[in-house]
């Protein structure tokens, strides 16, 4: 695997690869590699000649008082982690190769990213939207992954290649998570033994309001209700936002009326805050015999 730590070295290599006629899949990522990540490169493997695994914790992304400087990194073992999952290269520049001095522009998706993560993240999407721009102009993808993991950030940078013409088709691939169903993430890391063990109450409360639509329960407010509660007996610090939102146009809503629904959360344990989602099927109703 072949490690790229300059722009213009990524440009080259790029630009020889698509006149090689190759097909190039890039993953985004802030490194700390997991298996989340892995499925990702795993699947950019079986659609791409080149993939390409971007390494970079994005200063622009982070909040004044959020976990920049503490946000875990390891380079050696994600090197590892991405040569086993198939990455023929790891991007993985300095901040300022990426934002040299006197960096002005910055790329924002406007009212998507104001809700729900925005809510509490203000400039975070921004941030997001602005790297990737600048990710996509580097490595000159075919082709790039995003995790439903982070099901907001994926529907913005779809709306942000449409919105800016980027020639790169935009996939998601599903959430990988830990056998007790906790969603894996490079954050997990902070959680002490007690939270990391309350932490699984959010996928619990997840699939809870998944079997609850699938009995036939309608009402948004109930089942918030009941997630809520669920979630407030595991003990957490916080709870940000327990969001119901219709999947096509990621807009929140208090009914559930669409063919599927998604139903996103965010919650701090501690001082870690844990985001989660899970997409219903809102199909045939389910009567118990
Ligand atoms: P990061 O949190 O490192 O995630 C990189 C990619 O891995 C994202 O597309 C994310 O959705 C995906 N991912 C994370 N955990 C996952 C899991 N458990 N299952 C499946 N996919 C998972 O997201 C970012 O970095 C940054 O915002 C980035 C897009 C790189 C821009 O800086």
């Amino acid at each position: 695997m072949q490690e790229i730590r300059t722009t213009r070295e990524m440009q080259l290599a790029s630009e020889v690869a698509r006149m090689g006629g190759k097909k190039i899949c890039v993953i985004p990522t802030m490194g700390f590699l997991h298996t989340g990540h892995a499925s990702l490169i795993e699947h950019a493997r079986t659609i791409g000649d080149m993939v390409v695994t971007t390494i970079f914790v994005n200063p622009a992304q982070f909040g004044v008082n959020e976990d920049f400087e503490r946000y875990p990194r390891d380079l050696q073992q994600d090197e590892k982690i991405a040569a086993a999952a198939g990455s023929d290269v790891i991007f993985c520049p300095e901040t300022a190769e990426m934002y040299p001095e006197g960096f002005k522009t910055f790329v924002e998706t406007e009212r998507v990213s104001k809700i729900l993560e925005g809510r509490f993240r203000p400039t975070h999407f921004r941030g997001v939207t602005t790297v990737v721009a600048k990710l996509f102009n580097i490595v000159k993808p075919n082709a790039a992954i995003f995790g439903q993991k982070d099901a907001q950030q994926a529907f913005i940078l779809k709306q942000m290649a449409r919105d800016l013409n980027f020639d790169i088709e935009i996939l998601t691939s599903p959430i990988v998570r830990e056998p007790d169903g906790l969603a894996m993430s490079s954050r997990n890391v902070y959680l002490s033994s007690d939270e990391r063990r309350n932490a699984t109450v959010l996928y619990r409360s997840l699939k809870h309001a998944e079997r609850r639509i699938g009995a036939g329960e309608r009402s948004v407010q109930r089942l918030i209700t009941e997630m809520r509660s669920m979630i407030q007996d595991a003990n957490p610090t916080e709870i940000d936002y327990v969001s119901f939102v219709r999947p096509d146009m990621f807009e929140e809503t208090d009914s559930i009326t669409f063919s599927s629904i998604l139903i996103a959360l965010a919650v701090r344990f501690g001082k870690t805050r844990l985001i989660d989602n899970n997409i219903v099927q809102v199909g045939v109703q389910v009567t118990k015999s």
